[in-house]
């Protein structure tokens, strides 16, 4: 089994499109998923220094829609709001991520076009964000954003399923959309922006545990196990900005092969930890849209319209018989139990 594109150089730009599919459009689409990695090799094969990838993700309504008797990847599940006092992280629809980056707009904006010549008659655009990284890989807060994200292998064990072998090298990700308050975050001073984070400004040092404040980004997004193991997700956000509307923000994007790991980070955020003490950050940032879809590995997903056929299952166990599909000696990947290499899109 190999995984969409999902770990990768953190890109330079993005587009985030999330889509609804019209009611009676679910074949037209079907028939459209498995030609998504053509799409994408048709555009970044004539710049392939400028690493165009395209992840896809499917929400928990259209899985049930487009797959009604298909087993269903087993944490995949409605996004979960939260209501914080004060703050709030609202569900949105969405039935469809299209998670386009790379180096430069103009790939980015080709491909999202193809994707809507085919799409576009069976879809609306719930969300839309065309979105940069501001100066060197920081967010609109000004601060560097991913710099703790997992690297190399421990980027695959944290983001790819391993606890449920049909939808091996899968995933799941979050999306929440942020506008920033800039009045105010730029109002504070910059001693006080950095115990927001929990990082330094300038220079993006982490504070120790002792001075970072219990209700700071850093200290609430830490989150481990019951034997104290800590818990990654991988991050691609990015900043946003129009000024007709004068929305500006971060896009939040998490993938985690445990939905739980992130919706664990966000009732930190929203509900606090311990309750009432919620992330600071959510002062200056109020959360506008709130996703969760799965990612499909990239040989289900060229052909996921067969999915469609299954008819209804007995029950939603996996086959004890039936082995994995790998791509290498048994062994290679200890912790997955998959191989993830050779990557595509
Ligand atoms: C307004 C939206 C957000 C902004 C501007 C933001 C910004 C940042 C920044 C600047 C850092 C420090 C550098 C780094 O390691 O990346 C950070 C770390 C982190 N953020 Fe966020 N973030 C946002 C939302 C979220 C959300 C919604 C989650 C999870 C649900 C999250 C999870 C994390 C995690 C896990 C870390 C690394 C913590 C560590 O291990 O040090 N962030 N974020």
């Amino acid at each position: 089994m190999v995984t969409q594109k999902i770990v990768a150089t953190p890109p330079k730009t993005s587009i985030f499109l999330t889509l609804t599919i019209r009611p009676g459009a679910e074949s037209a689409v079907l028939a459209l998923l498995p030609g998504i990695s053509g799409r994408t090799r048709s555009v970044g094969f004539r710049h392939p220094d400028l690493d165009l990838l395209n992840v896809v993700g499917i929400g928990s309504d259209a899985w049930d829609r487009l797959f009604p008797h298909a087993p269903k990847p087993k944490n995949l599940h409605p996004f979960q709001e939260l209501h914080g006092q004060p703050h709030r992280a609202p569900s949105t629809p969405g039935d469809l991520l299209f998670h386009i980056r790379g180096r430069t707009p103009d790939m980015c904006f080709e491909l999202a076009r193809l994707l809507m010549v085919d799409f576009g008659p069976h879809v609306d655009v719930e969300d839309e964000v065309h979105a940069f990284k501001y100066f060197d890989e920081r967010d609109l807060l000004g601060f560097v954003d991913g710099t703790e994200n997992p690297e190399d292998q421990d980027a695959y064990d944290a983001v790819l399923v391993d606890d449920d072998p049909r939808f091996a090298a899968g995933s799941y990700v979050h999306v929440q959309k942020y506008t920033h308050d800039m009045s105010a975050w730029e109002s504070i001073s910059v001693e006080e922006q950095e115990r927001v984070i929990g990082r330094t400004k300038s220079d993006d040092v982490e504070f120790s545990d002792d001075a970072k404040p219990s209700n700071s980004h850093l200290a609430l997004n830490d989150v481990s196990d019951e034997d104290g193991n800590d818990l990654d997700i991988l991050r691609y956000n990015m900043a946003f900005g129009d000024f007709s509307s004068g929305d500006m923000g971060t896009y939040f994007i998490g993938y985690a092969k445990d939905p739980g790991v992130t919706e664990q980070m966000l009732e930190n955020m929203f509900l606090g930890d311990p309750p009432g003490n919620y992330d600071r950050i959510l002062d200056f940032s109020t959360a506008q849209t709130g996703a969760l879809f799965f990612v499909p590995s990239i040989d289900l997903l060229d052909e996921i319209d067969a999915l469609a056929e299954d008819s209804p299952e007995p029950a939603d166990e996996p086959e004890p018989s039936a082995p994995l599909a790998t791509d290498t000696e048994p062994g290679d990947n200890p912790h997955v139990g998959f191989t993830v290499g050779p990557l595509r899109d």
